[in-house]
């Protein structure tokens, strides 16, 4: 007998920009029904209780998920606040846990909170969703077409700063390179005035990855990495892309994309950037594909993001230790700690 999909509850906690973003893409997405809202400071709890008036609203998360038990927990704090969470969306019984990136704030935190949802049997993913903008789908289109040859590298640099932008950069790379694991990583940092901030970091870092498929990847992130002139908007001017031997394809965050193929006669280019609304509605239809058939995996599932933040971390390590650092990692000193310790003012 075939009835009308399932419904998932789904309760939203840290209610800023990206927990609005969140709210509201699973609102109005029919396969969800929103349950629950939570952020500490009350103005921003009673916008979200004036504009979504059916779902429980709570300043404590523990009092939200315990009154709401949803299938989906996702949550969009600020970095330093996942493991907590991740633990209490695990005590409340949700079936997957939704959170932004960065995965945690350190390698420590990334393998406790990988194996806290490995043991429970909850699924997770992390808000990588830029990768659904036509632009970075067309980019992908021309790379696994062939229409480049062999990819020899992949590449990705942003002006912003390591914690905001260096998971995307990765996450991106590592897809246009078909997901190949990374082997080793050498770093480089510089600059100490970005650890004051929520999202602290190094001032510049600089990542370069031998992937097992024989790929270089090369990353690099904030201030000192290269502009993208073609980008206004700064916080968009990332480019993301990969070498073959027959030519590129890159995207700009906000700018489109650009190739050069085997059969293009000169460079060729589109339109595109990114939209978080227009991200959002295939990111959150891809978690009820996931919830509704286990052999549908969210893209941006969180062993993904694992890869991705543990080839940043050993960045840090290898700008800390110098030389170069084989993955996977072990749990070892905090690498943000270490890298300010030992970065010069
Ligand atoms: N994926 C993307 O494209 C993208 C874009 C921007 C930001 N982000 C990431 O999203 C996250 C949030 O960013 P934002 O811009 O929405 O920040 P924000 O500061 O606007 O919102 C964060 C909210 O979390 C709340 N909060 C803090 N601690 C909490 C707790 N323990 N329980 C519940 N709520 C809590 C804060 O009160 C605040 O309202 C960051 O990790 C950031 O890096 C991702």
């Amino acid at each position: 007998m075939s009835g009308a999909p399932s419904t998932f509850t789904v309760a939203v906690a840290g209610l800023g920009k990206r927990g609005m973003h969140h709210a509201e893409a699973f609102a109005e997405n029919p396969r969800f029904r929103l349950v629950g809202l939570c952020n500490p400071g009350s103005p921003r709890l009673e916008a979200a209780r004036q504009k979504f008036r059916e779902a429980y609203a709570s300043a404590d998360v523990a009092d939200m998920l315990a009154r709401t038990r949803p299938d989906v927990f996702a949550f969009c704090t600020p970095p330093h606040v996942r493991l907590p969470l991740v633990r209490a969306g695990v005590d409340a019984g949700a079936k997957l846990i939704a959170y932004e990136k960065p995965l945690a704030v350190s390698t420590n935190e990334a393998l406790e909170i990988s194996r806290l949802l490995r043991d429970a049997g909850v699924k997770s993913v992390v808000s990588h969703q830029h990768r659904y903008g036509e632009h970075y789908r067309k980019v992908k289109e021309i790379i696994d077409g062939g229409a480049i040859g062999r990819i020899h590298t992949v590449y990705g640099h942003a002006t912003g700063w390591m914690m905001h932008m260096m998971t995307h950069l990765i996450e991106y790379a590592r897809w246009y390179n078909g997901d190949a694991e990374a082997e080793w990583v050498a770093g480089q940092a510089a600059g100490r005035e970005k650890f004051a901030d929520v999202h602290a970091s190094p001032d510049y870092i600089a990542a370069v990855i031998q992937f097992a498929n024989g790929v270089r990847g090369v990353i690099e992130c904030g201030a000192g990495a290269p502009d993208v002139p073609e980008v206004e908007y700064w916080w968009r001017k990332c480019r993301i892309g990969a070498q073959g031997t027959e030519g590129f394809a890159e995207v700009l965050t906000g700018g489109g994309w650009r190739a050069v193929t085997r059969d293009s006669h000169g460079v060729i280019s589109g339109p595109g950037d990114m939209d978080y609304g227009h991200d959002m509605k295939p990111y959150v239809q891809d978690i009820a594909a996931w919830l509704d058939d286990p052999a549908k995996v969210h893209p941006c599932h969180g062993e993904s993001a694992l890869k991705g933040f543990e080839i940043m971390m050993a960045a840090c390590r290898s700008a800390v230790l110098r030389g170069r650092v084989t993955l996977p990692l072990a749990q070892a000193e905090p690498e943000l700690e270490a890298l300010r310790k030992a970065l010069p003012a």
